[in-house]
């Protein structure tokens, strides 16, 4: 994928910001024969929310730890907040807040102790602290809860506590991987609705996540595989980068998606609610044709429609084409 070119989109939201506030090019790592990061190039604009998505092992949190100055890659250049991030990572930390996949707060401190350590970690006043680990405790709902300890915290609260540590120097550029895995639904959703608050107040988000809803809520993300950003758009022009696809329904999708594998006219069938979605090969028939072939030639199919893609269609063709058999690794 090469760099977004200079310039914004006709609904007027900023496709590649002239003066951004993240800077990412040609940035390259690689841990011995696995190239974790290859040639990834992003920009992101103030106030943006900005999605990383892939699979397991895209190099999403390689990336992240380079962006937030804790690793050094191979090749390339990360900017951030104007400052030179491999240059000088002492300085661009004062700009950033990095929640890692991996965050630990102490459980043996209270909820209110850890945000005042990290706070004394980065060298925030002690006037400034109280005031604002106040204004960040309220904000996250977590104030009644401030003299418990962290390790009676559920998951959710541990997030928003996480959140609060990880913004209380007040970083211009909020970094966070994968903050919601393992955390229930519901509390997913308040999360994102907390991100969305700090944004208003002028904090820039990077993201990464495995989750399509997750997806859909930035205002563009970047579709990564094998240390490679395949799509960069917004969430609402991914889907057109994937031709029409067959959906299926079925009273057996396994046995029809075994028996759809088998042929050579279909890219990929994959699992979809009840049914399935099949991906027609770029050099063989069209949708509509290959609907009409199935319809006739497979057994277990009920209704047999050609669609308009998802954002999950598009991941998924955007996987396909990125495989080195274009072959269906993608389920
Ligand atoms: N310190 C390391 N040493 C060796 N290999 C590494 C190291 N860190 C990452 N890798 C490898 O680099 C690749 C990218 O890993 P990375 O953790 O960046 O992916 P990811 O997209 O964050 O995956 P996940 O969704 O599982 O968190 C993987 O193949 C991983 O095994
Ligand atoms: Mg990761």
């Amino acid at each position: 994928m090469s760099p977004v070119a200079p310039g914004a989109s006709g609904d007027g939201l900023l496709i590649a910001p002239a003066a951004p506030i993240v800077a990412v090019e040609h940035l390259a790592k690689r841990f011995g024969t696995i190239e974790a990061v290859r040639d990834v190039s992003f920009a992101v604009a103030p106030g943006e929310v900005f999605g990383l998505a892939g699979p397991d092992g895209a190099g999403k949190t390689t990336t992240m730890r380079i962006l937030a100055g804790i690793m050094a890659p191979d090749g390339g250049s990360a900017v951030v907040a104007g400052i030179d991030v491999l240059r000088r990572p002492e300085a661009a930390k004062g700009q950033i807040g990095y929640l890692s996949q991996a965050f630990s707060m102490y459980s043996d401190l209270t909820v209110a102790e850890n945000v005042a350590f990290f706070g004394d970690l980065y060298e925030v006043p002690r006037n400034t602290l109280a005031e604002r680990r106040e204004m960040l405790l309220r904000m996250t709902g977590l104030e009644p809860f401030q003299r418990r300890l962290a390790e009676h915290l559920s998951g959710g609260m541990r997030q928003k506590l996480a959140l609060c540590c990880t913004l209380i120097h007040r970083p211009r550029v909020l970094l966070l991987d994968e903050p919601t895995t393992g955390v229930d639904p519901a509390s997913r959703r308040d999360f994102w609705r907390l991100l969305l608050r700090f944004t208003r107040e002028g904090v820039t988000l990077v993201v990464s996540t495995p989750y399509m809803d997750e997806v859909s809520r930035c205002d563009r993300v970047g579709l990564m595989y094998a240390g490679s950003v395949l799509a960069l758009d917004t969430p609402d022009s991914l889907p057109a980068t994937a031709g029409p696809v067959v959906e299926i329904t079925s009273d057996h999708p396994l046995e029809l998606q075994a028996s759809l594998r088998q042929r050579s006219d279909v890219w990929a069938a994959e699992v979809f609610g009840g049914g399935l979605h099949v991906y027609p090969r770029p050099d063989g028939p069209d949708a509509r044709l290959l609907a009409e072939t199935l319809r006739r030639s497979e057994s277990a199919v009920g209704h047999v429609e050609v669609v308009r893609p998802g954002l999950e269609d598009a991941f998924i063709v955007a996987l396909l084409g990125a495989g080195p058999d274009g072959g269906s690794h993608a389920s």
